[in-house]
């Protein structure tokens, strides 16, 4: 389980800081999280105080409950095919911008909603900084959960590492994910040249409806925003 309120003031930093980045008239992609959540704090903020006018698609049943509280204007994710921006958090992140998502199990709508942005901001604090994906996260996989049998004995099968069906909290048995799947948390250590193959293959299981590793649909240097209290503004860029 994650620590909600780990890194609360470097989170808050450069949810901040990306909210800002935000234009009138855009239509956003808002992720899921902590860190995720101080933007679209920030962003309720803006429409109140500054008159910004914007339209948001949530990448979560938690992203949108927030974003209604927040007084932001949610669409329906199927009733958009492009985005403007989108503003996400990452579980990890390497030197190539690669990242781990999925720590609240959201990353099936994340990746829709990050596929249609024409920029895609990664917001974190320096502890999600790694040099290389899997140093303290596994990646998840969400999985039809009529498939959990088959997809099992297929990662067993190739030996890549460790499985854990993911277990939810305030309720017996597994965690189930917005769209009625379940999660399986696979321990992997791919190299930053080795992300975009990992990404596909693990795709081409049949069952796996979508996994955490965010190679093909990554931020661009320059669209990391890393919280950091000590540096100008508050944030650094990778
Ligand atoms: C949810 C995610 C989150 O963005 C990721 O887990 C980071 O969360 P936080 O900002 O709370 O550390 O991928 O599926």
């Amino acid at each position: 389980m994650k620590d909600l309120n780990a890194n609360n003031q470097a989170k808050q930093l450069a949810g901040i800081a990306a909210a800002r980045e935000v234009q009138s008239g855009w239509t956003v992609g808002l992720g899921t999280g902590s860190t995720a959540a101080f933007a679209i704090q920030e962003l309720g903020r803006l429409v109140r105080e500054q008159q910004l006018r914007i339209e948001c698609v949530a990448t979560s049943f938690q992203a949108r409950m927030l974003a209604l509280d927040c007084g932001l204007s949610i669409v329906p994710t199927d009733a958009v095919s492009r985005l403007n921006i989108s503003i996400d958090g990452a579980d990890e992140i390497d030197p190539e911008l690669n990242l781990i998502k999925g720590g609240g199990a959201a990353h099936t709508r994340e990746k829709i909603v990050h596929a249609m942005s024409d920029r895609f901001i990664v917001v974190a604090d320096p502890s999600k900084i790694v040099s290389r994906l899997g140093a303290k996260f596994a990646v998840p996989l969400e999985v039809l959960p009529d498939a959990i049998g088959l997809v099992t004995r297929i990662l067993s099968d190739m030996q890549i590492g460790k499985m854990q069906l993911r277990t939810g909290s305030g309720k017996d048995g597994p965690t189930i994910t917005d769209n009625g799947n379940v999660v399986l948390d696979v321990g992997l250590n791919p190299a930053p040249s080795e992300c975009a193959a990992l990404e596909d293959r693990l795709n081409q299981i049949p069952g796996v409806v979508e996994n955490g590793i965010f190679a093909r649909y990554r931020p661009r240097p320059g669209d990391c925003i890393i919280g950091d209290p000590e540096a100008p503004g508050g944030v650094r860029r990778l």
